[in-house]
């Protein structure tokens, strides 16, 4: 009984999958169009070349759509190769291929990439005290597309703060990071860095990596204000009440010597006055 159930189950189950895999969806295109490579990158007025091809074997019409400069490299019935020149921004492009009065077009999009050539770091001020603030900042001119790039501020080996940017103007393809900082005492012995990092991957590209030189505070040792007027202050008290105690105790001293010879004045005194008597 159990394994009758469970016999069925499987048929079911199998006659599903058959179905979903043997039977997609009517009103399917008879033929596809593809582009190789989906998606690219390219420097400022930099050219790629692309291929488009079709499944149908005798298209009536196909090509590639672009306001741009192209050029077909080599072509058959079935695909065409171009060489796209002079891309200047981010731009979609679409490859068309008509198969018996059917139009099939698919997009692909060209991203214009400008690595990291220069980082520069400046550290602000370059002189710090221990425990004051200082600011880190770090600038990439001419870099682009800036929500694909990430900046990395370093403190040796560590990673103080990391920036994105999102999809910037245009025409401003500058980047800065900044970031306030305080001053360690082994900040001496340390280097800050700048590293830019530029990831296409997503766009199809590649990863490029840019370190800025490494900058070095230099570091001294604050003059310690309130402490030092502390110090002044408990030092002075202590010196005014030692003054005053030698000087109490000399006075006294010398008001005890003078009480204790007044006292031998008077009993001298005393002692002559019977023989002033007498005499
Ligand atoms: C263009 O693509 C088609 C289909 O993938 C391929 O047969 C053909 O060799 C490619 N042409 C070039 C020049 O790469
Ligand atoms: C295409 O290139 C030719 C020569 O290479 C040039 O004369 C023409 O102006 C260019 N056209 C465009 C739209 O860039
Ligand atoms: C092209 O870029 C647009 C946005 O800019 C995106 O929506 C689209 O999916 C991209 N197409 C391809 C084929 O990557
Ligand atoms: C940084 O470098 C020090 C030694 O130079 C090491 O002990 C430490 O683990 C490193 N930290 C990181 C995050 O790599
Ligand atoms: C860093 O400090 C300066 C001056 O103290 C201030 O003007 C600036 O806004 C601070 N920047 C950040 C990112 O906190
Ligand atoms: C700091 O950078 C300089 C120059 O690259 C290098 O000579 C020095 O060894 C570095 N110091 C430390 C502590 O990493």
């Amino acid at each position: 009984m159990f394994s009758f159930i469970c016999g069925t189950l499987t048929l079911n189950l199998t006659l599903a999958l058959f179905a979903l895999v043997c039977c997609p969806g009517s009103g399917e295109k008879a033929f596809t169009v593809h582009v190789r490579p989906k998606k690219l990158t390219v420097k400022p007025k930099g050219s790629l070349e692309v291929n488009c091809s079709t499944t149908c074997n005798q298209p009536e019409m196909g090509g590639l759509e672009t306001p741009l400069n192209k050029t077909v490299l080599a072509e058959q019935t079935q695909w065409k190769h171009y060489l796209i020149s002079d891309i200047s921004e981010d731009t979609v492009f679409h490859c068309h291929f008509t198969c018996s009065g059917e139009q099939v077009s698919v997009s692909f999009n060209v991203s214009v990439y400008q690595p990291p050539t220069q980082v520069i770091l400046t550290l602000q001020p370059t002189w710090v005290a221990v425990g004051k603030s200082f600011t880190i900042e770090c600038r990439v001119p001419a870099v682009e597309p800036l929500d694909s790039l990430t900046l990395f501020l370093f403190r040796g080996n560590e990673t103080l703060h990391s920036q994105t940017f999102g999809k910037g103007a245009p025409a401003l393809q500058e980047a800065t990071a900044t970031f306030n900082s305080t001053a360690h005492r082994e900040d001496r012995h340390r280097n800050f860095s700048c590293l830019a990092v530029l990831d296409l991957l997503s766009r199809g590209g590649d990863i490029f990596h840019k370190h800025s030189e490494p900058r070095m505070l230099k570091i001294y040792e604050p003059v310690p204000d309130n402490q030092m007027v502390i110090i002044a202050t408990v030092v002075s008290v202590l010196l005014f009440l030692f003054v005053t105690s030698v000087l109490l105790c000399f006075v006294f001293s010398q008001h005890w010597r003078q009480r204790r010879t007044g006292t031998y004045r008077v009993r001298a005194a005393w002692r002559r006055l019977p023989q002033a008597f007498w005499a």
